[in-house]
């Protein structure tokens, strides 16, 4: 792990460039805006394919070449791709095999961009070859400062259903299980007449007249993140040679909605985790939602610092209605990234695109060119990244976790389950939620990580737990955290094989409770708890077996049972939330939990305001980003970095505004 990008000072600032779009005199005037903005580094040539070699054979590296030694005598870093993000016309006439197909069989053609099968042979040997082409042609060039291999692996086409997929995904089976009948009792193939006499017999889970095997289904999303990141990894030990001293990523999609790729199992591959964030504009929580992508990102990069390789200046183009911004509202979402690890900030793209798919995408430099609203606040926030360099490397401070388990989510939302309402993200978010609004600084960790640095543990719907994640999570329990299970976790192995004898299977114990059926509710369906909060979409009949009924249920078929129930275990407590409550009786928990845990938030500061600390040689910094409508008081000493000015107690940060502390 290379701990830091070779010849980068301070907070990254920049963005993805794309030069190729270009003519020459804009992007001349590139080099001056960009040394106005305080760009430190940029991507390069992630789409550049088409443009090295335009016709089999046949290289253009001119204008790579001049941006390459012009960026450089501009003092500016360079992320250079392998540009094999998307194939070139050219390529994919010659072989159309290459093609990734749908569930359906469909050919996902080409004409958009990621129109590759990673487990097609012939695509990794050209993509090989443009890699090593690049990597030798700048080897030695002093721009050079990491490696961007390909882009978003996975974004587009996260599942390819193909022939050599499927015969990828037959080798990845047999690695696995060793013999057919390992398989046969892994996905329980008695089931259905679907018992298998040989690894040929076996697909990935096309369209089919019912529910497919969902332990096919689960191995196939097992199979998929692999194979997708074994593509990274046959780029990535294909240049390591050619500039050993270069560290290489690629960009993640570490977000509440980037559901396929098992990052943590990426993370142990790339140098330094680079992840892309792009807020939803119909989310009215979308600063949450930030920050528990940033916690994730964090989380999956082992609490070091990471990289912000792409956000967004203002609207993208790819949501139903792309709102632009609002008043500092991108100093906000950067510092943001910057409070919860990021070591840069930076942007898809540098300039707006005058053509092609992206054209009302924003960027740093707008279609209005310089002499806009968004250069200005892009140069403002520039300057105060610039300012940032001290926090450079330091790390995140937090003593509550949130249990994260990519394999729970596919396996929790598959189909034929008792509910279809019974999502991942859903008390992930509200959970995550109510800390934020109490200042708590959440890490978002695997049900298998180390959890002694935290005195409160949240588990929502860990539905596929293995027995190593239970019992460490018990542990938890067990050395004195508060742990909080919320329904429809424990249920299965990883296999997806039910926990026998009773519900919470992995958590029975633990809990103190034994459930014998589940009671969903309907669609619009509510139930009330003995405190006047309501719940919905979900209970269950809980008997407690040495835990406490906190909450019970008023009303509905389980009137008078436990709905929240506690244990005491060890010099800690687990707790169980056997229904989903709302905001009120959520808060209420949380607020128990804290209480009990003696988790508080880093400074008393109202709801709508973060205040994160990072701790690192050069001291501690309090990273505070104000949402609300409102001037806050900071009880801090110390310097502020963006302007340099002197912390007292009662500092007062604007109204939407951020500042960034430096303690003494
Ligand atoms: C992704 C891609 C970029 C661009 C942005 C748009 O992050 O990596 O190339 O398409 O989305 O938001
Ligand atoms: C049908 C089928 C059964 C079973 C039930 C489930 O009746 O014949 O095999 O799948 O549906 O409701």
């Amino acid at each position: 792990m290379v701990e830091s990008i070779h010849g980068l000072r301070g907070v990254g600032f920049g963005g993805d460039y794309n030069p190729e779009q270009w003519p020459d005199d804009v992007r001349l005037a590139d080099l001056d805006l960009m040394r106005e903005a305080g760009v430190t580094i940029v991507s390069l040539a992630i789409f550049g394919w088409a443009s090295i070699e335009p016709r089999e054979g046949s290289y253009d590296w001119s204008w790579l070449d001049d941006t390459m030694d012009r960026l450089h005598e501009a003092g500016i870093r360079v992320s250079l791709a392998t540009a094999t993000a998307s194939p070139p016309p050219w390529l994919t006439r010659k072989h159309p095999e290459i093609l990734p197909r749908t569930a359906d069989g469909s050919v996902l053609s080409p004409g958009a961009r990621q129109s590759y099968s990673v487990s097609s042979r012939i695509w990794r040997d050209y993509a090989v070859g443009l890699a090593v082409a690049v990597a030798r042609r700048y080897a030695d060039h002093p721009a050079l400062t990491l490696w961007h291999v390909d882009n978003e692996i996975g974004c587009h086409v996260p599942h390819d259903f193909s022939d050599s997929a499927a015969a990828a995904f037959r080798r990845w089976l047999r690695a696995r299980y060793g013999d057919i009948d390992s398989l046969n009792a892994a996905w329980g193939t008695a089931f259905w007449s679907q018992r298998y006499g040989d690894f040929e017999d076996v697909l990935p889970p096309r369209a089919a007249p019912s529910h497919s095997n969902p332990t096919q289904q689960l191995d196939f999303a097992r199979y998929s993140s692999d194979e997708l990141l074994s593509y990274y990894v046959e780029l990535r030990d294909a240049i390591r040679p050619i500039t050993p001293e270069i560290p290489i990523t690629t960009n993640f999609m570490c977000t509440s909605a980037t559901k396929w790729m098992d990052y943590r199992r990426w993370a142990a591959e790339v140098d330094i985790v680079a992840n892309d964030h792009y807020t939803i504009a119909a989310d009215a929580e979308r600063e949450i939602e930030l920050a528990l992508s940033a916690d994730l990102t964090r989380g999956v990069a082992g609490g070091r610092p990471w990289l912000l390789m792409e956000h967004s200046s203002g609207a993208v183009n790819w949501q139903p209605r792309n709102r632009a911004k609002g008043p500092g509202e991108l100093m906000r979402n950067s510092l943001a990234h910057v409070a919860r690890g990021a070591d840069a900030v930076m942007f898809f793209q540098w300039r707006a695109s005058q053509a092609g798919a992206e054209k009302f995408h924003s960027a740093l430099v707008p279609h209005a060119g310089r002499d806009s609203q968004v250069f200005r606040d892009v140069v403002a926030l520039g300057a105060a990244v610039g300012s940032l360099a001290p926090l450079t490397g330091s790390v995140v401070q937090a003593r509550a976790a949130l249990i994260w388990d990519y394999e729970a989510w596919w396996a929790v939302e598959l189909d034929a389950h008792p509910s279809a309402d019974v999502v991942y993200m859903d008390r992930m978010r509200a959970l995550h939620a109510a800390l934020w609004r109490r200042g708590i600084t959440t890490d978002v960790v695997a049900s298998t990580d180390d959890l002694d640095a935290y005195d409160l543990v949240l588990v929502p719907t860990l539905y596929l737990v293995s027995d190593e994640g239970a019992a460490n999570i018990a542990a938890a329990a067990e050395r004195g955290a508060s742990v909080a299970i919320t329904y429809f976790s424990g249920i299965v192995d990883p296999n997806d094989h039910v926990r026998l004898g009773g519900y919470p299977g992995a958590f029975r114990e633990l809990l103190g409770v034994r459930v014998d059926e589940f009671f969903p509710l309907l669609d619009g369906e509510t139930t009330m708890l003995d405190d006047g909060t309501t719940a919905d979409l979900w209970s269950e009949r809980v008997e407690l077996a040495g835990a406490e009924a906190v909450r019970m249920f008023t009303d509905g078929a389980m009137a008078g049972r436990p709905a929240v129930t506690r244990r005491q275990v060890g010099s800690g407590a687990a707790w169980y939330v056997a229904t989903r409550q709302d905001e009120s009786g959520t808060a209420a928990l949380v607020d128990a939990l804290l209480a009990e845990s003696g988790v508080a938030p880093v400074l008393d500061v109202p709801a709508g305001m973060e205040a994160v600390r990072r701790v690192g040689e050069q001291g501690s910094f309090v990273v505070v980003v104000n949402h609300t409508d409102e001037v806050v008081a900071l009880d801090l000493n110390g310097s502020e970095l963006i302007t340099g000015s002197l912390v007292e107690p009662g500092f007062k940060v604007p109204a939407g505004g951020c500042a960034v502390v430096q303690e003494v």
